[in-house]
């Protein structure tokens, strides 16, 4: 029955009752992809009358959308729920219910232990299964505790609904689309291939459909998102194989859509034709997440990455080669079992090599279930703080220098959000930098050209060139 014939059929003294008004907060751990999750998830409970609220103690129902790729990470949810157990508890005395759910890679990984750990939760949903939410609180609502984390068989993206015009707005003028989810790679520190699955690519229409969706509600940069997005496959309209390359050109098509990006990406699976898009696609920006790990072909090894250092050199020239002003951004993570002082000096000389604009780097942390957490020669604590300590300080150098040869140069900038001062508007560089400059919040959305006059330890500062 659509709406319209239940308001004819329902009796007038009757109406028809709309869902109550709910409040829900969602708290996102880790990775892009998780912030992406959210906003579906957040859209599929707007039907049940959900509305996103940022005050937790306002909320009916808390989510918290976990991330499980180092044992920081998860323990943080144990301390978030020990938070909100406090919350609920208090919310009960005056009568109120709260309903907690963990969702997202902790929910996948270690559900069970949740319920038990943890019995203020009412429900845990892994990411497979997002599209059966508002299901499961109906069922928390019959008083059942739920655990859906079995790999759903239907595509989940197909009933999850597609990004909503008013919320996507009120969201800004980029955007996240996830094209490719879960990782067949299994490197070896790595719980990704167990919390999301095997690879799996989108098709090219739902992708198109998405990043249309998106441009009509303004947005004017997409990000496609993927564990390993690079690995991304497809069959185009026109019945050929697609990789990550022709989606791009296909997309790069759509009015109105500016500027193209992609994250992450695996050294493996950069082929010509993602290469060429780079030569090719004005609106692919100049900026690319290749992450190495570790410059010792011994430790790449062992992490079981299929490539050396000298592999992932020479492709980085050939990209440079499609387009020179790109500038790259990568992962590190030092102390991986078995790690000696001179591989690790060879990752310091990678780094020096390479030269990145920006770089995460992190100590390895065991992983239960990983092959990583069998090996012996784990590394001791310190050496991995001070190793980390040392990577950083060169990054640190590397990201400053990079910020100050941008001084001078005139540049492109979606203008993306108010800045710190009335006046002021913060936008986004081709290479993913902040830049603050004089512009009024009419102009936000707006690609304008602006000198770039100074670089603080965060952000850039610049001038509009007329
Ligand atoms: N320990 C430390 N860092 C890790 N990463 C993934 N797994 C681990 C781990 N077990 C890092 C990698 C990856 C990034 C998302 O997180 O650098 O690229
Ligand atoms: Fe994890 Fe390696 Fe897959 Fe990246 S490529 S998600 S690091 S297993």
């Amino acid at each position: 029955m659509t709406q319209e014939t239940a308001i004819l059929s329902a009796k007038p003294d009757m109406g028809v009752e709309a869902p109550p008004v709910r409040k829900v907060f969602v708290k996102t751990y880790g990775c892009q992809m998780n912030v992406y999750d959210s906003e579906r998830m957040t859209d599929a409970l707007a039907k049940d009358g959900y509305v996103a609220t940022d005050m937790v103690e306002d909320a009916d129902l808390v989510l918290l959308n976990t991330c499980h790729i180092r044992e920081k990470a998860a323990e943080k949810v144990y301390s978030a729920l020990g938070r909100l157990r406090d919350l609920k508890s208090r919310k009960a005395s005056e009568g109120k219910t709260v309903t907690i759910g963990v969702a997202g890679c902790v929910a996948q990984a270690e559900g069970d232990e949740i319920l038990r750990r943890a019995p203020s939760v009412d429900l845990v949903i892994g990411p497979q299964t997002y599209h059966r939410l508002p299901q499961a609180l109906k069922r928390v609502e019959r008083g059942e505790r739920v655990l859906e984390t079995d790999y759903a068989v239907e595509d989940k993206f197909e009933h999850l609904p597609a990004p909503d015009k008013a919320r996507t707005r009120s969201r800004g003028v980029t955007a996240f689309l996830t094209v490719q989810e879960g990782c067949d790679k299994f490197c070896t520190f790595c719980v990704v291939p167990y919390t999301r699955g095997s690879e799996v690519s989108r098709p090219v229409a739902q992708i198109v459909a998405e990043a249309r969706k998106l441009v009509e509600a303004g947005v004017r940069e997409i990000t496609l998102l993927g564990q390993n997005v690079n690995a991304w496959h497809g069959t185009g309209p026109d019945g050929d194989k697609w990789g990550l390359g022709e989606l791009l050109h296909h997309l790069a098509g759509i009015e109105g859509l500016a500027r193209l990006r992609y994250t992450t990406s695996h050294p493996r699976d950069m082929d010509d034709g993602l290469i060429a898009a780079h030569r090719d696609l004005g609106q692919l920006m100049p900026y690319l997440h290749l992450p190495i790990q570790s410059g010792s072909d011994r430790i790449l090894k062992a992490m079981n990455r299929r490539h050396t250092a000298a592999e992932y050199i020479a492709l980085i020239a050939r990209i440079k080669a499609a387009r020179p002003d790109l500038a790259l951004s990568g992962d590190f993570i030092v102390g991986f079992p078995g790690e000696t002082d001179e591989d690790f000096e060879d990752t310091l000389k990678l780094v020096e090599t390479v030269g990145y604009a920006q770089a995460f780097s992190f100590k390895y942390s065991t992983r239960p279930g990983t092959p990583g957490a069998d090996l012996e020669d784990q590394v001791p604590e310190e050496v991995k703080a001070n190793r980390l300590e040392r990577l950083q300080a060169l990054l640190l150098s590397q990201q400053n220098a990079f910020a100050r040869a941008c001084i001078g140069k005139t540049i492109d900038l979606l203008l993306e959000k108010p800045g710190r001062m009335p006046g002021q508007l913060i936008g986004r560089s081709p290479w993913l930098q902040s830049v603050n400059v004089d512009a009024m919040s009419s102009q936000i959305g707006d690609i304008i050209s602006v000198r770039i006059t100074g670089a603080g330890p965060n952000s850039l500062f610049a001038e509009v060139v007329s």
